[in-house]
C-alpha cells in the first residue's frame, strides 16, 4: 500500500572502496575521515537538514559493526532511533538499495550515495519530490571529468539519456549520487541484470523511469564532490574545511 506522503531516507555504505586502498583494508570508506568527522556524519546531516527523520544505512564489507558504535541511534543529529543492514559483497548501488525494500515500505525514498558529500541543502529539491506526484528526481551537476559518473544528455531541458562511464561523455553533465523515489523503484531494481563490470547499476534504474517519461531533475547549485579516489577524499576534506572557517 504506497504511502506517498510520508519520505524515507536511505544512506549506502556498501561496496568495498578498493579504489582508496590501502586506507580501506581494514575499515568501511565511508568512516574515513573528511576533515573533522567521519565521511558518514556529512551525508545523516544532509538527510536531517532536508526534513527527513527516518533513515536507514546500508552499510557492508569491512567493520560494519563499526557504525552501530559510531552512531549508534543518531542522538548527535537530533534523531530517537536510525536503521541498519548489511549488503554482503559489492554487487552495486541497485543491489544495496534493494535491501531497503522492507524499510520503505511504500513511502517514497531519498537516497544518498555514502560517499557524496555536497556544500548546501538539498531541502528545496527534496520540497518538490514531496509534491512530486510519481516517478523520480535526480540532481545533475556540470563537471570537468564527466567519464568517471552517469552522463545526462539534456534536450530542450529534459535529459533524454543516461550513460554509466561513458568513454566519449555526451555532455559534461553528471547524475550526482543523490536520488528521489517513488515506491516503484523496487519493482525496477528486480527486473534488472547485472551490468559489463558485475554490478546492478542505479543508471538502470533511471533510464527505466526515463523510459517511462517519469524522470525530473534539478541542477545542484552548490559545491559537490564524491570520496571514491584518493584525490576526491583529499578534496571533500579540503571543501569541507574551507565551508567550516566561513
Ligand atoms: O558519485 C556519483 C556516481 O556514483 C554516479 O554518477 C554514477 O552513476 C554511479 O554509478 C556511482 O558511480 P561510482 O562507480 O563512482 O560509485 P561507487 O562504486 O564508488 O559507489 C558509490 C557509493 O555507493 C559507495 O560509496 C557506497 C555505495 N555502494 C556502492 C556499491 C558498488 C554500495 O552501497 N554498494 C555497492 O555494491
Amino acid at each position: 500500500m504506497p504511502k506517498a506522503d510520508s519520505l524515507k531516507g536511505i544512506i549506502l555504505c556498501g561496496g568495498l572502496g578498493k579504489r582508496l586502498e590501502p586506507l580501506t583494508r581494514i575499515t568501511n570508506k565511508h568512516l574515513l575521515p573528511v576533515y573533522d568527522k567521519p565521511m558518514v556524519y556529512y551525508t545523516i546531516q544532509t538527510l536531517v537538514e532536508a526534513g527527513i527523520q527516518d533513515i536507514m544505512i546500508v552499510t557492508g564489507g569491512n567493520n560494519a559493526g563499526d557504525f552501530l558504535r559510531l552512531i549508534g541511534n543518531g542522538q548527535e543529529f537530533g534523531l530517537r532511533h536510525i536503521n541498519y543492514t548489511y549488503q554482503r559483497g559489492e554487487g552495486g548501488i541497485a543491489e544495496a538499495l534493494g535491501l531497503t525494500e522492507h524499510f520503505a515500505d511504500g513511502s517514497k525514498i531519498v537516497v544518498v550515495l555514502g560517499d557524496n558529500l555536497i556544500g548546501g541543502s538539498i531541502k528545496k529539491y527534496v520540497d518538490k519530490f514531496r509534491r512530486q506526484e510519481k516517478g523520480a528526481r535526480v540532481l545533475v551537476k556540470k563537471v570537468q571529468d564527466p567519464e568517471r559518473f552517469g552522463v545526462a544528455e539534456i534536450k530542450n531541458g529534459k535529459i533524454v539519456s543516461i550513460e554509466e562511464k561513458p568513454k566519449k561523455p555526451k555532455s559534461c553533465y553528471v547524475i550526482t549520487g543523490i536520488y528521489m523515489y517513488d515506491e516503484k523503484v523496487f519493482d525496477i531494481i528486480k527486473t534488472l541484470k547485472p551490468s559489463g563490470r558485475g554490478e546492478f547499476e542505479i543508471t538502470d534504474v533511471n533510464n527505466a523511469y526515463l523510459k517511462k517519461n517519469e524522470l525530473s531533475y534539478d541542477i545542484l547549485n552548490c559545491w559537490w564532490t564524491d570520496c571514491g579516489l584518493p584525490e576526491t577524499l583529499y578534496r571533500a576534506a579540503t571543501l569541507v574545511r574551507k565551508k567550516c572557517k566561513e
